[in-house]
């Protein structure tokens, strides 16, 4: 039987892009193997958001040469970073096959396709089979915990953002394919999905708007948590806080970049709401759902983003209670409205700013978290700690939590008593 190797770069969007590449590659009689040197086919869905990623991706594929002259294997690079810039991959001359964001369905047909020329398929939009992907079920990276891509593409060009480039304009999924693939995913033992689209409060579809689409996927019997990502300020509105409230599947937990706090370089990044329009959000969404955890992306270093700037950035932290976050240096990007302004914060100042960031949010974090010792908490059981029989999980509001287990609750709810809280994890005894 042949066997494929996946790496995957990037968001969670490229995870499930990656995942439905398996699908069709088992579909037609593959397997998978985590081990690259037992491949007959190595796929790289690579990303292209900063330029670190990019380096990651080519130093990856640089890393393959000596194993394609070792043994006979097809290597294929796909995803953001060929989209953006095929001519990057071309040069590398053992790369057999590359293909973008829009084509990665097509991946059975390139290899079908394959002699001994490289194959470079670059498309400018989406193709109707991306309306009809294959349901995936047995390649999942977890068995119990799925990802459901609901939306592609973005039309916000924020002015630092490569991903309008990258994957085309805002397009939803049909809720009846989506209930279908969740039904599908439940079928199958999957108890927790998490819905994705790049800004997934604007989904729409005909009538149905993403409030409804959460009602539906709701109703199907089996899954029994829900999350979503990524939510836009501008985007999130009363009707979704309200399903939260009222759907105790919904998780307790919204990723809500403001990426900011000052109006200026709001303004300047063209993110199209206010500091105080953010706040507003924070608060009517925690009118619904009291305990909610709010989570956030964040650029430092934007052009001309003064200390004031800054300051601005750490009060919305403190004021919204964000305790979850990823903290990125500005990085300007080939195509962006912001790459024409001149990257005028020195790096020393970025990486400042990203620590103190990164402190505020690990106080706040543990802050939050200790609000929950001395609690019983729901948790699914995803894996092994670190220690000998530790096990690891998520509470509904998305925290890890670790316990002493056992191997069997993989995958199951368990109930722990939260004992000591940490910034980025927390401890526990079964009850
Ligand atoms: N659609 C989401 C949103 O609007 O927040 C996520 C977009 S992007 C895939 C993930 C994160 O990468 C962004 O939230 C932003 O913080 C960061 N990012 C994007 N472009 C960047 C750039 N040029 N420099 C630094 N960070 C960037
Ligand atoms: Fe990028 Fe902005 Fe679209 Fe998010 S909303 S993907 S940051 S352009
Ligand atoms: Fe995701 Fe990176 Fe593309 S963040 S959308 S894989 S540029």
């Amino acid at each position: 039987m042949k066997k494929f190797f996946i790496k995957t770069f990037g968001c969670q969007m490229n995870v499930n892009d990656s995942e439905k590449i398996a699908g069709i590659l088992e579909s037609r009689g593959y397997q998978k193997t985590d081990k690259p040197e037992d491949a007959d086919v190595i796929i790289v869905n690579t990303c292209t958001v900063r330029e670190k990623p990019d380096n990651k991706a080519l130093s990856f594929i640089g890393s393959l040469k000596s194993l394609k002259k070792k043994k006979k294997l097809i290597l294929a690079v796909g995803g953001c970073l060929p989209q953006r810039a095929p001519e990057l991959i071309k040069k590398h001359k053992h790369v057999d096959i590359i293909f973008g964001t829009f084509n990665f369905m097509k991946i059975d047909k390139f290899i079908e396709n394959l002699n001994s020329e490289q194959i470079c398929e670059i498309l400018d939009g989406p193709i109707e089979e991306e309306k009809k992907l294959p349901l995936v079920k047995s390649s999942l990276e977890t068995p119990f915990s799925a990802f459901v891509t609901v939306q592609r593409g973005c039309n916000r060009f924020c002015s630092y953002c490569i991903v309008p480039f990258t994957r085309g304009r805002e397009r939803s999924v049909d809720p009846k394919l989506v209930v279908e693939e969740v039904k599908n995913l439940a079928d199958a033992g999957v108890k927790e999905v998490c819905l994705l689209g790049q800004n997934i409060d604007f989904y729409r579809y005909g009538n149905v708007d993403f409030a409804e689409l959460l009602y539906m996927v709701a109703e199907v019997k089996g899954i029994e948590r829900i999350r979503f990502q990524t939510s836009h300020p501008a985007g999130f509105n009363e009707k979704i806080a309200k399903v939260m409230s009222e759907i105790d599947k919904i998780c307790p937990f919204v990723h809500l970049p403001p990426q900011s706090g000052s109006n200026r370089i709001l303004k300047l990044m063209n993110r199209g709401y206010t500091a105080e329009e953010y706040i507003e959000k924070v608060d009517m969404l925690r009118s619904y759902v009291e305990d909610v955890c709010v989570s956030g992306d964040f650029i430092v270093g934007f052009p001309t983003e003064s200390e004031k700037d800054f300051e601005e950035t750490m009060k919305l932290v403190e004021r919204c209670r964000i305790s979850h976050g990823y903290v990125f240096e500005y990085c300007p990007r080939p195509l962006t409205k912001a790459s024409q302004m001149e990257d005028d914060v020195p790096k020393e100042v970025k990486n400042r700013r990203l620590k103190e960031l990164q402190d505020l949010l690990k106080k706040m974090a543990l802050e939050e978290s200790s609000k929950k010792v001395g609690k019983v908490e729901e948790v699914l059981v995803d894996g092994r700690g670190k220690k000998e029989n530790q096990f690891s999980g998520r509470t509904k509001d998305n925290r890890v939590v670790v316990f002493e287990g056992k191997e069997d609750l993989v995958g199951k709810f368990v109930k722990v008593r939260i004992t000591k809280a940490f910034p980025h994890h927390l401890e526990g005894v079964l009850t």
